[in-house]
C-alpha cells in the first residue's frame, strides 16, 4: 500500500558522504523509487548533513525530518516519561522483573520502540518505507555512537520491508512476546506542531496504511503473549481482516492517555501462558 513520492533526490551537504549517497541511491532505486540527479523545487530531498540524514522538501516550507534520539525533547521524554509505569510500557506488558521481546511492526521514526528499549526491552523494528527506513537507520547509527544512548541502541535490531512478510520468517530466537502496531491514521486531533509537521511529511511519503486489518490479523497469529495497537483516543478499534476467523474480535482491554488509546489483544491460544522473566 505504499505511495512513495514519484521523485526524490539524494544529496550531500558535507562533501564527505559521496559513497553513502551512491549506496543509498542504489538501494532506493532497487525499491522502485525514482532518484533524480538534480533537485527541483517541490521535490523531496534526502540530504547527508553535518547533523545526519535529513528529509526535506526542496523550495517548500522549511520543514525537515531528522531522526535524533539525542535531541533535548527526546532525552527529556526518555528521562521524565514515567519509566516502566507509563501507559506504553504497561500496554506492551512490562512487569517488575519482566521485559518482553517487542516487535515494533510499524517502526516509523522509532520513538515508541526506542522508549521501550530504554526501559529494558529487546526491540525489533520493522519499517516498509525505504525512505523512512533510511532515516531511522541513520538515527540508530548515531545513537549507537552516543555514550548516553549506545546501551539502548544495542537492544534494537532494524528490518526493512513489510512486517507481514517478516513475521513467518523470524527465527526462534526472535519470536516476539509482544507485537506493537502504530499505523498511520488520518487524525484531526490537535497534536504538537512538531509531531504534526513530521506526520504530514511521513504521510506524504507513505500514504495512509490501508492494510492494517491484515497486519493486525497476522500479528495476533504470531505474538506469543499480546498485540498492542495504538489508536487516537476518538478512533474505533481496528477492524480485523474480513478473511480471518475471529473478525468480530474486540480488544481484550485498553489503556488510555488523554490523546491515545492502546488496544491490547491477548492471542487466544496464549491467554494463560506463563511469563518468562528476562534479564534487563
Ligand atoms: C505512524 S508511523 C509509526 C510511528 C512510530 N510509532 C514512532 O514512534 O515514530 C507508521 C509507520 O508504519 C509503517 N508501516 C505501516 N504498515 C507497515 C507494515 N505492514 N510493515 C512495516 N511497516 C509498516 C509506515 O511506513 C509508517 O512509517
Amino acid at each position: 500500500m505504499q505511495t512513495p513520492p514519484t521523485s526524490l533526490c539524494v544529496t550531500d551537504k558535507t562533501g564527505c558522504h559521496q559513497a553513502e549517497v551512491e549506496s543509498l541511491t542504489t538501494s532506493l532505486s532497487a525499491q522502485r523509487i525514482t532518484v533524480l540527479r538534480a533537485v527541483r523545487a517541490g521535490d523531496f530531498e534526502l540530504c547527508f548533513s553535518h547533523k545526519g540524514l535529513v528529509l526535506q522538501e526542496n523550495g517548500g516550507r522549511a520543514e525537515s525530518i531528522l531522526v535524533d534520539f539525542a535531541s533535548d525533547t527526546f532525552l527529556y521524554r526518555l528521562q521524565k516519561g514515567g519509566g516502566r509505569r507509563q501507559p506504553l510500557a504497561r500496554a506492551v506488558g512490562l512487569q517488575p522483573g519482566y521485559s518482553p521481546l517487542v516487535l515494533d511492526a510499524t517502526a516509523g521514526l522509532g520513538r515508541d520502540g526506542f522508549i521501550l528499549a530504554s526501559l529494558g526491552c529487546r526491540v525489533i523494528f520493522c519499517e516498509r518505507s525505504p525512505i523512512v527506513h533510511a532515516l531511522l537507520h541513520d538515527g540508530l547509527a548515531r545513537a549507537a555512537t552516543d555514550p548516553r544512548l549506545s546501551a539502548i541502541a544495542s537492544r534494537i535490531s532494524l528490518y526493512a520491508g513489510d512486517c507481514r512478510a517478516l513475521l513467518p520468517a523470524l527465527s526462534e530466537e526472535f519470536q516476539p512476546d509482544t507485537i506493537y502496531l502504530d499505523p498511520m491514521y488520518p487524525s484531526r486531533s490537535k497534536k504538537s506542531a512538531l509531531i504534526k509537521k513530521e506526520m504530514r511529511m511521513i504521510r506524504a511519503l507513505v500514504g495512509d496504511d490501508h492494510d492494517t486489518s491484515a497486519l493486525l490479523q497476522a500479528a495476533i497469529e504470531h505474538a506469543a503473549k499480546r498485540v498492542v495497537c495504538k489508536r487516537p483516543i476518538q478512533a474505533p478499534p481496528l477492524e480485523l481482516s474480513p478473511q480471518g476467523s475471529d473478525r468480530e474480535r474486540q480488544p481484550d482491554f485498553a489503556i488510555t492517555t488523554p490523546k491515545h488509546r492502546f488496544d491490547v489483544y491477548l492471542p487466544l491460544s496464549n491467554k494463560s501462558a506463563p511469563l518468562h522473566p528476562v534479564a534487563h
